[in-house]
């Protein structure tokens, strides 16, 4: 594999990226973390631009992209809709030919339910230059990355047989998207790994997904099972990964899209049904000796989780975070670099 095969491809789902592909990335990211850390000069993506569009909210996402082009000597816009004419109604097929011209990858969070993948798609069907995904109502690539990273760092790069624990919490803070968990659930099982998801069933993941997750599983030796009871999720894991999701999947796109207030206010209804889904210490003890927790932050901690656990030596996810950095870098060294695309003559 060279990294000219990478150039311009978009990075919207892992499930678009081969098993080959993956490990390369990670490789190049272990290593651009190498340079970090010796404060080696790594300026892959020099006078390269990146354009970010973020129609919600991000700390980690937003500040590792952006210090990840700054690292790798490249600058990148950070943009909201209101800074842009999308909120006049531009469409996404004449903001990403736009974009096209003047830079060298797009990268765009859009969350909104059976909205934000298809925009995603939509700019990557017009762009002439790498289209990477910042979240979206589907798909969360950058974070199922860090997370792999992290998870090699810990156990080695063979996870065949790792038990992980993808378990729903209850939280206060805000309806999660699906996004985290469906892209765990797609990755892990890829790497072998014993995936059980764990969740009340008013909180269920989109039955295609999942069936594309048992598929992933079936042809990598990986495994996945559900439950919904938080104790037997966390039973005999090496690893827990309790968060909060919105109870989006049962709603098709339209429906919810049609009746958003109804929607939001029946999700809430079932989710003051489980408070008790909180990540504590007893429940630590169901897992394995040396459990680790992870969460892709931010915690909404006394809800999904207790200061007791989130604070202790078996939470990882200020690794995990770091690591969104070091993957970022990677995906977009791999995706920018080189020559400018075919549209400029
Ligand atoms: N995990 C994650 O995507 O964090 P942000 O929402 O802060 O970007």
């Amino acid at each position: 594999m060279r990294t000219k095969d990478f150039r311009g491809k978009h990075f919207i789902t892992l499930q678009d990226w081969t098993r080959e592909e993956i490990d390369f990335t990670l490789d190049l990211a272990g290593k651009l973390k190498q340079k970090f850390y010796k404060g080696r000069p790594h300026r892959l993506l020099r006078d390269k631009t990146l354009f970010m569009m973020f129609f919600e909210q991000s700390t980690r996402t937003r500040n590792s992209m952006e210090a990840g082009m700054t690292q790798l000597g490249g600058h990148a816009h950070d943009l909201t809709p209101d800074k842009m004419q999308l909120s006049h109604g531009e469409s996404a097929k004449d903001t990403a030919l736009v974009l096209s011209r003047m830079g060298h990858g797009i990268a765009c969070r859009n969350c909104f339910y059976g909205i934000g993948n298809t925009y995603l798609n939509e700019l990557a069907g017009n762009a002439s230059i790498p289209v990477m995904s910042l979240q979206d109502d589907l798909y969360h690539p950058m974070q199922a990355m860090a997370d792999l990273l992290t998870i090699q760092e810990y156990f080695g790069k063979d996870l065949k047989d790792i038990k992980i624990a993808i378990s729903w919490a209850y939280a206060t803070s805000h309806a999660k998207p699906l996004s985290v968990p469906i892209s765990q659930i797609l990755l892990f099982p890829r790497f072998g790994m014993d995936v059980t998801v764990a969740a009340p069933k008013e909180f269920p993941l989109l039955k295609d997904m999942v069936k594309t997750a048992q598929r992933n599983a079936a042809e990598n030796g990986g495994k996945l099972n559900f439950v919904d009871n938080m104790d037997a999720g966390f039973e005999g894991a090496d690893i827990v990964i309790p968060k909060n999701w919105g109870g989006f999947a049962n709603y098709t796109f339209d429906e919810y899209n049609a009746n958003e207030d109804e929607c939001r206010k029946e999700m809430k209804a079932n989710l003051e049904k489980h408070k008790d889904w909180i990540c504590d210490e007893r429940r630590m003890g169901l897992a394995k000796p040396g459990v680790k927790y992870m969460h892709a932050l931010p915690a909404d901690r006394g809800n999904e989780v207790t200061p007791a656990v989130i604070d202790s030596p078996a939470a990882i996810i200020y690794d995990e975070a770091e690591n969104r950095l070091h993957t970022a870098k990677a995906v977009m060294a791999l995706t920018m670099g080189g020559r400018r695309n075919d549209h400029v003559r």
